[in-house]
Parts: C-alpha cells; structure tokens; sequence
C-alpha cells in the first residue's frame, strides 16, 4: 500500500530497526528478565523464555509489523482498514483499541519504575551506596517509595523526558533520540559486563543462567517465561503495528523481526550477565525479585572497585533503555490523534503524557499513601493487589494476552494469502505454510491455556 497520508515514514531501514529494538529493550530485558530469571531458578527459565520468543513471540511480531506496514495507521485506524480489505466484520476496529488502552495502562506502572530509575542515577552520582550493606539499600528504597511527592516529580520529570521526544515528531523527534540513545546504551552495556566479567564471579553467573537443569521447568515458569515474552519483544500492545506502519516499503519484514528479536534476546543475556556476576561475587541473593536492581545490586556497588562511577553508568543505562520504551508508548496513543482533523502532535503528545501521569498516580500512591487500597479484591487474581500491581497484572498478564491472540487470528484466520505474501515479500510455499500454522494454532493454543491456568491458579 501507498504511503500514509496521515503520518511520516522513517528514513531508512536501520532507523527503523534502532527505534524498534528501542521499543523491544527496556526495563523488560534489564529490571524484568534477570529478576524473573533469579526468582524462576536461572537456565530454566531462559531456556523457556526463549523457546516462547521462539514459537509466540516471533510469529505476532512478524504479524504485527505485517498488518502495521498494510495499514499504514495507528492501530485503531490499521485494524479498521485490514478489516474492510480482509472483509471482516468492523468490530475488528475494537481489537485496535484494546491494543492502545492496553499501551496506556501499561504506561501507568512503567513510566514510574523508569522514574525509580533516574532517582537512582542521582543517588549513585552522588555516592548514596559507599559502603551500604543491605540495611542500607533496604531503606534506601523505602524512604524513596515512602515519599509521594518525591516520586511523582521524578515521574514527571520522566513524563516530561518521553513527550519532549514524541512532540517533536518521527524524524525529528524518535528517530534523532534513537540515533543517539541506542548505540549509547551498547556501549554501556559492553562496558558494563566487562566490568562484571573483570570484578564479579562470571563463572557462576554463567552457569546460573547456563547449566540447564529439566527438573526446574514448571507450571509458574513457563507462564512467567511467556508474560515476559510479550512484554520484552513489545508485541501485543500497540506498538510494533505503530512503529510498523511508518516503515519503508522495501524492508523485509521477517528478516526485520528477526534482527528486533535477536537484539532485545541479546541485551537480556548480557544484562543478566552484568547484574548476576556482581551479585554472586558480592554474596548477594539472585532470587530478590524486583528490588534485584534497587535493593541488591547497590550493595555490589557500594563494595567493588569504581563503584560509584559503575553505578551511575548501571543507572544511566537503565534509564536509556527505559526511555527508548517509553516514547514507544506514548506514539501509538498520539498516532491516533494525529488522524483526526485538527489534532496536532504537540499539544496531544502533552495531553497524553498528562493523562498517563494523572492516572499512573494511582501506581506512585501504592507505595505510601494507598499502600492498603486493593480495590480489587472481590476477583480471586486481583487480591491483596494495589493499584500498581492492577496495572500490571491486568495489562501483562491478561491484555496483552488477549491482544496477541486476535492479532493471530486475524492474520491467521481473516488475512488474504495474497496480501501476506505480497506483505512478507514471499513466495507461496512452506514458510507461508509454516507461519501460517503458527498462528492459526500454535499461537492460539498456546496463549489459550496460560490464560486457563492464570484463571485456575
Ligand atoms: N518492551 C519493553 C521492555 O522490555 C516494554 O521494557
């Protein structure tokens, strides 16, 4: 299809696939999967989670940039079109919505652990962990989390951070801070875990994540394992179809799905291999959960050798991969807008970053002043949950579930074969054979049952 008369295209293949590894690594790959990894018993998850990128997580990435470039809209706008040229029922058009309410919400407890982050590049550079033991960060982080006005600005300086880039637009605004984001958060990354290998226990890192060990694959793993792989690849959640739809004609979409795949697999390893290392050599605890990265890793730090500088760099990092992600978020929601007459990117990149820091209020509130507020606790999955944990179990465990199973059957089930062939750029044979099969059953089948065993547990 022709270009869209809505929206900018990107430049080139490669800003594209610098903005879409951005979306796809974030906290996901460096505050998300080592502490998963840590808490699901190492080589056991990684191996799980990659067989579920493997399996679930590539085929609706590919579907999504697919119907993303087709349509050539924002979601709501793409689900819309591919229904009417599939003639599909319009109701279609809803699925698109869920996918940008799922992205809205998701931003509602994402935004604010990256504003735990920048709290944190502070708190290094000012030298907070010399010599902290685990009393020390513990209360650390509390008196950061005890501290509503404290939280809520570093939130909206975050929000502030994400709608700057947005406003100013795909090639101005996403793509500049791509171009210099992304190659920066490489190198840190490298330098990081040479530090790992030169001042923590390699050894053990590798083979906690490494050594495989069949008995530790359970039920909790494989499900974590494929939350986290719909969260870390940024599929089923608005995103990709939105990043899709401002692409060039010429990219190969498979071979583009591959390179985000392998690069956000890439950086989750090497951020395991960075943060376990450290915690190792250092006595530390792999299975903290999430403070792993605010509560344990400073320990290390404040002990090692460079520590201050190493951790200001750690945070700095983290902080890049979780802004990359964030004006990811924020572009779908604007996408929309941008297609109805008279809204322009500028003030609705500012609405919504202000939509999406008055209701993630309710996350920063968890923490203090509604710590004791589970407004959900008539429903079995939502007990003891505070308006955080509701945002992230709703949007990680169940929207983006359910997104990714009618992208799939919509692309599986109601996609011409003539459009995904002329799409994917293929010929009629056993990968349209293949991708095709998986969607229309592995796919389904396999999001059906960890939604039947999410309901039951
Ligand atoms: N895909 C993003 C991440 O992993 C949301 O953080």
């Amino acid at each position: 299809m022709e270009n869209s008369k809505y929206h900018e295209t990107w430049s080139s293949r490669t800003t594209f696939l610098l903005a879409a590894i951005g979306a796809a690594v974030g906290l996901g790959n460096i505050w998300r999967f080592p502490y998963l990894a840590g808490e699901y018993g190492g080589s056991a998850f990684v191996l799980v989670y990659i067989l579920c990128i493997v399996a679930v997580g590539i085929p609706i990435l590919i579907a999504e940039l697919m119907m993303g470039r087709r349509g050539r809209m924002s979601p709501i706008g793409t689900m819309t079109v591919l229904a009417k040229e599939a003639g599909a029922s319009r109701h279609w058009r809803k699925a698109g919505w869920l996918a940008v309410v799922t992205i809205f919400l998701a931003g509602t407890f994402y935004y604010v652990v990256a504003s735990w982050v920048l709290a944190y590049v502070l708190l290094a550079i000012e030298g907070a962990f010399a010599g902290i033991d685990s009393n020390g960060t513990h209360d650390l982080f509390t008196a950061l989390m005890n501290d509503p006005l404290r939280l809520a600005l570093w939130f909206a300086i975050f929000m502030a951070m994400t709608v700057f880039v947005v406003a100013s637009g795909i090639r101005d605004g996403l793509e500049r801070a791509v171009k210099f984001l992304m190659p920066s958060l490489f190198v840190l990354l490298v330098i990081m875990v040479a530090y790992a290998a030169y001042a923590g226990d390699f050894v053990r890192g590798w083979n906690f994540l490494f050594r495989f060990d069949a008995s530790k694959i359970t039920p909790p793993v494989v499900l974590a394992a494929i939350g986290q792989a719909f969260f870390t690849l940024g599929i089923a959640q608005a995103v990709m179809i939105t990043y899709a739809a401002y692409m060039p004609r010429h990219v190969k979409l498979p071979q583009a799905a591959l390179v985000i795949a392998v690069a956000d697999l890439l950086v989750a390893i090497l951020a395991a291999l960075m943060i376990f290392p450290i915690v190792f050599a250092n006595g530390l605890e792999p299975d903290s959960g999430p403070g792993l990265i605010f509560e344990t890793l400073p320990i290390a730090f404040g002990q090692m050798p460079g520590g201050r500088i190493f951790a200001s760099l750690f945070f700095v990092l983290v902080g890049i991969a979780a802004l990359t992600s964030t004006i990811s978020g924020v572009e779908p929601i604007v996408s929309w807008a941008e297609e109805h007459h008279g809204w322009r990117r500028k003030p609705v990149s500012m609405l919504v970053g202000l939509a999406i820091w008055l209701v993630g209020l309710a996350s920063v509130f968890s923490f203090n002043i509604w710590r004791g507020f589970t407004p959900l606790d008539m429903f079995p999955a939502f007990q003891d949950k505070t308006m955080f944990d509701i945002f992230e179990y709703l949007t990680v465990n169940i929207m983006m579930p359910l997104n990714g199973l009618l992208i799939a059957l919509f692309a599986g089930w109601l996609m011409s074969k003539t459009s995904i062939l002329d799409e994917l750029a293929i010929k009629d044979g056993k990968m349209f054979l293949g991708f095709r099969f998986l969607l229309r059953f592995v796919v389904p089948v396999a999001i059906v049952a960890i939604f039947l065993f999410n309901l039951t547990n």
